[in-house]
């Protein structure tokens, strides 16, 4: 099988562009390679015969034909997205472009590749999407597929939009589609402005250790690489029009998973003083969602998966990485914004 992978060279597309290949498919990435791109992400495929990488940004349709004629993948994972909440804050028309028009743009492109195709049913256009289209919940209740959609950030408004048009491609014209909404992702080539990485390079540079608001919000943990498993699952096993909610099956406030994360630090790193010492409240962010939590059923019953690792294995992996990969990381914190406090409002 020869699938297309778009944002292959971001953290979540970099992990599936390696279990691919793992699984012995073929992998054709196509990365506009944005700020949040990195290569070394995919370095141990780069030699492997099976895989091919385009230089291309998914919103330019004749690019995007072009590699699909060129190239003939049977399905297509979308996952490029801008897809940092804090930077929608700051400037959301990146985030129209991208995640909006850009999955127009490589909509029509696949429909017209498709087409040409004679329409195979086993072609798949397979959404990457997340929980945060569902809004926020209270302190009880979960996300199902049926949960309706409430997105309040400029990033989950647009992830919003695109799943909307995934889904109107699919009623209208046919288009084999698919869709997966998940938790938050941490682990291994998690890009340093994130809230895992930020705790952990923070805490090793004797920095303060930014927590927003008191802490409160509660996230369901998915650990990347089960993510990964999952979507190569659904991709080949999930119902032609269907969605799939993807979660960790940890649900953890803020605050408790740096803690969770300084101790292991402590472990692994020890100094004289604790890393939770370096703890620090900050304003929170403007539209902050209190929590989201996955109800898994639908995966778990239909396609039989659950995910592998606890979040307390998942962080111990996690740090050991970082631990392990100073060069990788200290070259992407140079880079624009990176270390700076976005979206405060
Ligand atoms: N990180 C999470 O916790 C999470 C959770 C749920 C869903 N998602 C979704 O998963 C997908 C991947 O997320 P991620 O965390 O790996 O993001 P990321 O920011 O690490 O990577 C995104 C990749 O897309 C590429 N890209 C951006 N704009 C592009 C364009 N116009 N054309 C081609 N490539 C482009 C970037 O260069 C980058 O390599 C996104 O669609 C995101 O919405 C992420």
């Amino acid at each position: 099988m020869k699938l297309l992978i778009t944002g292959g060279a971001g953290f979540i597309g970099s992990a599936v562009v390696r279990a691919a290949i793992a699984q012995g498919k073929a992998v054709v990435n196509v990365d506009k390679l944005t700020y949040a791109a990195c290569l070394d992400n995919v370095k141990s495929v780069a030699d492997n015969e099976n895989y091919v990488f385009f230089h291309a940004d998914i919103c330019e349709r004749a690019a995007m034909e072009r590699i699909l004629k060129e190239t003939q993948p049977d399905v297509i994972m979308h996952l490029a997205a801008e897809s940092h909440v804090d930077r929608s804050i700051d400037g959301p028309g990146a985030f129209i472009e991208t995640n909006i028009t850009g999955t127009y743009t490589l909509l029509e492109a696949a429909r017209s590749y498709w087409s040409a195709q004679g329409k195979p049913e086993a072609f798949r256009f397979h959404h990457i999407s997340t929980d945060e289209v569902y809004g926020s919940l209270g302190a009880t209740g979960m996300f199902t597929e049926d949960t309706p959609y409430d997105p309040r950030s400029p990033y989950s408004a647009s992830k919003a939009a695109s799943d909307h048009l995934v889904r109107a491609w699919g009623e209208t014209y046919g288009l084999p589609v698919v869709l997966t909404n998940c938790s938050n992702n941490y682990g291994p080539y998690h890009f340093p402005e994130k809230l895992v990485p930020v705790v952990i390079l923070n805490a090793l540079a004797g920095k303060d250790i930014p927590v927003y608001g008191k802490g409160e919000n509660i996230r369901d943990w998915l650990y990347v690489e089960d993510h990964a498993d999952a979507l190569l699952t659904v991709l080949e096993r999930g119902a032609l029009g269907r969605s799939y909610n993807i979660g960790g099956e940890n649900e953890a406030k803020n605050i408790d998973l740096v803690r969770m994360i300084c101790a292991h630090l402590d472990q692994m790193r020890p100094k004289d003083t604790p890393y939770a010492d370096q703890i620090t409240f900050v304003t929170d962010r403007p539209g902050h969602d209190m929590r989201y939590a996955i109800d898994p059923t639908r995966i778990r019953d239909e396609l039989g998966w659950r995910p592998s690792v606890t979040l307390e294995e998942g962080l111990e992996r996690t740090v050991r990485w970082y631990l392990d990969n100073e060069v990788w990381w200290r070259a992407l914190q140079v880079r624009e914004g990176v270390g700076t406090r976005l979206g405060a409002g």
